[in-house]
């Protein structure tokens, strides 16, 4: 009797603010219709400066351990996925297990930029396919807007911040995660790069002067990569689990831009009833976009036993990835 690695609990958080983009449009040179139409956002949750990252990531943690109702003090691990972690070191992750006072729990950061909740997953599941009776938290939570050149129209009105989180544990049951596939392209990695902040460039006033410390993108790039990518993975999961375009119940994908969303929907052959996207209410938050659109699936009750869902994620590095399950 093989084991499979379940959600038992879904959660997510957004900062108190909201930047619309009318609200963008009187700080930089951009419209609210060139947003809509380039991006299909409308708005996005900017945080204050006392929601951290950490913070995020605790409220939504919170919201996931009550769902499954598991006690912080049972979990064995924690594993939070970001590129925008509050400091280098301690870890986001030791900053929420002893925020939550998960005495027992392992704890560690994983950055796989946007597709790092899905790298999150696949390392959890392979966890708990070793010992089902773990209970893993992977959270995914950025906070973007500390990382944006809000002078730069090309890239500070796509970025949102925000949280969401997983419980996971094992079952013998014939549901849950059913295969996850990772890939990267490191030679590509200049295409969407934050390059300063890191030991290459130790001189900060080297990396303020140059304006390194933002995220620079060569958009119209990155999204033709995206498309291949997202769709080249989402087939391979497809064969992977015998599925065809018609087995596949939902699409989250990392929410990017609504233009990235549709045309991998039709190569898919989805209907766009079978396409989830939020990004018009939070922008693209990397990390944080998968994980809070399963919380906001799961609390809409869109996530009913049975449904086949494909989780699929591309980012900076490159790195992309899919995460097929059985709810
Ligand atoms: O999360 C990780 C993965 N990220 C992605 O997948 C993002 C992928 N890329 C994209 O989503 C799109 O490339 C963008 C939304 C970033 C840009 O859309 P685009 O249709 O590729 O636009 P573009 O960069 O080709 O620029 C078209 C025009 C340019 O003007 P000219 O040269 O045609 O006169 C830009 O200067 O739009 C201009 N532009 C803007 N205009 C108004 C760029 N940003 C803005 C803006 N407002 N904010």
């Amino acid at each position: 009797m093989s084991i499979h690695t379940i959600i038992i609990g879904t959660g997510s958080h957004l900062p108190d603010s909201v930047v619309t983009n009318k609200d963008l449009e009187g700080r930089v040179n951009t419209t609210d219709e060139w947003i809509r139409s380039r991006t299909g956002i409308h708005q996005r949750y900017i945080a204050n400066d006392h929601e951290t990252n950490s913070y995020l990531a605790t409220q939504s943690a919170r919201k996931a351990l009550d769902m499954a109702g598991v006690r912080p003090q049972d979990l064995d691990l924690i594993i939070v996925s970001t590129m925008t972690p509050d400091m280098p070191m301690p870890s986001v992750a030791c900053l929420v297990q002893n925020e939550l006072g998960a005495k027992k729990a392992g704890a560690f950061d994983l950055q796989a930029t946007c597709s790092g909740f899905l790298y999150g997953l696949s390392v959890a599941d392979k966890f708990i396919r070793d010992n089902r009776r773990m209970k893993i938290l992977v959270i995914g939570s950025e906070v973007l807007s500390r990382r944006t050149n809000w002078e730069d129209r090309s890239t500070c009105v796509l970025f949102g911040d925000g949280a969401g989180a997983v419980v996971l544990t094992g079952t013998k049951e014939d549901r849950g995660i059913l295969s996850s596939h990772l890939h990267a392209d490191g030679s590509l990695g200049d295409l969407l790069t934050i390059r300063g902040l890191g030991t290459a460039h130790p001189e900060l006033s080297e990396i303020l002067e140059k304006g390194w410390q933002y995220i620079e993108m060569q958009g119209r790039e990155v999204f033709k990569c995206a498309v291949k990518a997202l769709e080249s993975v989402a087939w391979e999961a497809l064969e992977a689990n015998g599925w065809t375009g018609d087995d596949v119940d939902l699409l989250i994908s990392h929410q990017a831009n609504i233009r990235i969303l549709n045309l991998l929907g039709e190569r898919l052959g989805l209907s766009k009833e079978k396409i989830f996207i939020n990004i018009h209410k939070y922008g693209n938050t990397s990390a944080a976009s998968i994980p809070i659109a399963l919380d906001e699936a799961n609390r809409k009750g869109i996530l009913v036993s049975g449904l086949h869902i494909l989780l699929v994620a591309f980012g900076g590095g490159f790195t992309w990835g899919s995460v097929a399950m059985r709810w």
